[in-house]
């Protein structure tokens, strides 16, 4: 397809363990324009996270293949646990993949702590981990990825540990930044809700194996935030439509 930045074709992943074999993904096949926020929804265990350790190239697929279309497309990660060092302070924790990249220098160093006073966390650059709240530590891991500079954003429930007011502003936030840096994400998810508020499309996986059950395109204003779609009445529809999906 045609400014495709990433194309997953006809995919298959095979787990094999002593206690046997899983069938994890079967004959998967969707892609991923630049510029688009994509969200994955499916139940429990499906294959999501399967799914993106595919994309980022950490295991093969059993068939199939995964294709960059526009060439190299750099990656970085926001993943449930924000895995921040408690030993280092905010700025030190966000320049910590440059610096073990050899990227780190005045410059790189000078537009990451811009990105963190950019979106509010300018304060606390001397602070530790355990001294913020867990959404500031989540937004704090997105940045540290921002910093590398990535094309594609991977999401891997970056909002569940979370409590329910947190996740909904911070939801907002991150679709925010993502739009203002001008990056491609692909974001997997339980939450119905979560994916309806942020993408530009949702994907409906099956029970493991993953296969895709539906794609809905969700027809949103592109400057829609999360927290106002919330309020639109095709929030609802949409989210009904996803919900009786993945009851059938
Ligand atoms: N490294 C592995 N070795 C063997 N089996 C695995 C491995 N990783 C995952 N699986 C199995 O593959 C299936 C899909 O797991 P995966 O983690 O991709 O699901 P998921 O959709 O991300 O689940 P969740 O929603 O709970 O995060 C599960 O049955 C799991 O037990
Ligand atoms: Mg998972």
């Amino acid at each position: 397809m045609e400014g495709a930045l990433l194309s997953v074709e006809n995919v298959s992943v095979y787990y094999h363990t002593p206690q046997g074999e899983t069938e994890a993904v079967r004959d998967l096949s969707f892609s991923v324009q630049k510029g688009e926020f994509v969200a994955v929804v499916g139940p429990s265990g499906c294959g999501k996270t399967t799914m993106l350790s595919l994309i980022m190239g950490l295991n093969p697929p059993s068939a199939g293949q995964v294709r960059f279309p526009l060439g190299p497309c750099p990656m970085g990660y926001m993943l449930q646990r924000d895995n921040l060092l408690e030993w280092r302070t905010l700025e030190k924790n966000t320049v910590l993949g440059l610096e073990v990249q050899h990227r780190l220098n005045g410059e790189s160093r000078g537009q990451t702590v811009a990105l963190l006073k950019k979106y509010g966390l300018g304060d606390f650059l001397s602070h530790l981990p355990g001294q913020l709240s867990g959404g500031m530590r989540q937004k704090a891991a997105l940045i540290r990825t921002l910093a590398l500079d990535p094309e594609l954003l991977l999401l891997d429930e970056p909002f569940s540990a979370l409590d329910y007011q947190t996740r909904l502003t911070l939801a907002d936030e991150v679709f925010a930044i993502i739009h203002e840096e001008g990056k491609t994400a692909l974001l997997v998810t339980h939450d119905i809700g979560e994916a309806v508020s942020m993408a530009d499309r949702v994907l409906v996986f099956s029970d493991r194996p993953a296969t895709m059950k539906r794609e809905i395109v969700l027809d949103f204003p592109r400057s829609m935030r999360p927290l106002a779609r919330r309020e639109s009445p095709a929030f609802q529809e949409y989210f009904a439509a996803i919900w009786k999906e993945l009851q059938q």
